[in-house]
């Protein structure tokens, strides 16, 4: 549907995200202080849809779907949902849990399946969303994240801070990492070696490479392949740089566990 705009919740939504989910006869208790798990579906800057995932490790809780009546049957809960997937997907979780009392055929559509709930691990049992929002009469349900193929929307690749005037985000599955980086002008990787190969190519910018004693200077379009081990430091000059990078095997931060451990 044309003119909805999607975007991860801001400080500055919480009353909105309050006022919205009363309205939809759904429980506030603890928005302020996980407001960041937030999806929002809005039209004309009105909220007309959310969904929440909390991470817990490896596991995540997707809960309070919900889109305002006049704007059902448009296809914007199923937007929310598969963002909400990307959203957990990128902070590496490997199973996404729901439960429901009112809508096991639409999330079965979209993926999900029915689990026992005393698979539900005991990071999210014990969270207060599910001690206090889910009766025992609600139907749990289950997605693998790692054996489907999963969408990213812009918003749902969110920068993180990296080194100092580095910010970034990846996305990995079992054997393969992208990772994308916007650097500042002066910002510097010191020198290191990694088991992964890196593969980087920049899109805008300019990015030194100091490899074998040589210093090389990437500009767009350009390509560096790094084997196994060897090292390298990386740094920008005077531009601000995007660059993109695809790792194999996928670095240890970004290998996804059951237990959400990382090795
Ligand atoms: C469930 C909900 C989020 C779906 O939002 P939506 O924007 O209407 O969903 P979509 O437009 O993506 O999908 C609509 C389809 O899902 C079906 N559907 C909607 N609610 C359903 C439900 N509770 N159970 C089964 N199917 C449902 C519709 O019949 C429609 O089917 P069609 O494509 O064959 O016509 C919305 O109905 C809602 O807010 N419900 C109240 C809150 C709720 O129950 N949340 C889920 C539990 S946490």
């Amino acid at each position: 549907m044309k003119g909805i705009a999607y975007a991860l919740a801001k400080p500055r939504d919480a009353n909105d995200i309050k006022r919205f989910l009363s309205q939809s006869q759904m429980s506030t208790v603890g928005i302020s202080s996980s407001l960041k798990s937030f999806i929002l579906a809005k039209s004309a800057k009105r909220i007309i849809g959310v969904v929440g995932v909390e991470v817990y490790g490896g596991f995540g809780f997707l809960r309070r779907l919900v889109v305002r009546p006049e704007f059902r049957g448009k296809g914007i809960g199923g937007e929310l949902c598969s963002r909400a997937v990307a959203h957990a997907h990128i902070q590496n979780v490997n199973e996404l849990f729901l439960l429901t009392t009112t809508a096991q055929g639409y999330f079965a559509r979209r993926g999900f399946q029915k689990v026992d709930r005393k698979l539900v691990p005991a990071p999210i049992k014990s969270s207060d969303d599910f001690r206090t929002l889910c009766p025992v009469s609600a139907v749990c349900m289950k997605m693998n994240l790692g054996e489907r193929a999963v969408y990213f929307p812009r918003e749902t690749l969110a920068l993180k801070p990296d080194v100092p005037g580095a910010q970034m985000w990846g996305v990995a599955l079992e054997k393969t990492l992208l990772t994308y980086f916007e650097l500042a002008p002066r910002c510097r990787f010191a020198s290191h070696r990694h088991v992964s190969e890196q593969v980087t190519m920049v899109l805008e910018g300019e990015l030194f490479f100091e490899v074998d004693k040589k210093t090389v200077g990437l500009k767009p379009g350009e390509v560096i392949a790094i084997p196994s081990n060897v090292p390298h430091s990386v740094f920008t000059r005077e531009k601000r740089t995007k660059a993109i990078d695809a790792w194999s095997p996928v670095m240890p931060q970004f290998v996804r566990t059951k237990s959400g451990v990382h090795p």
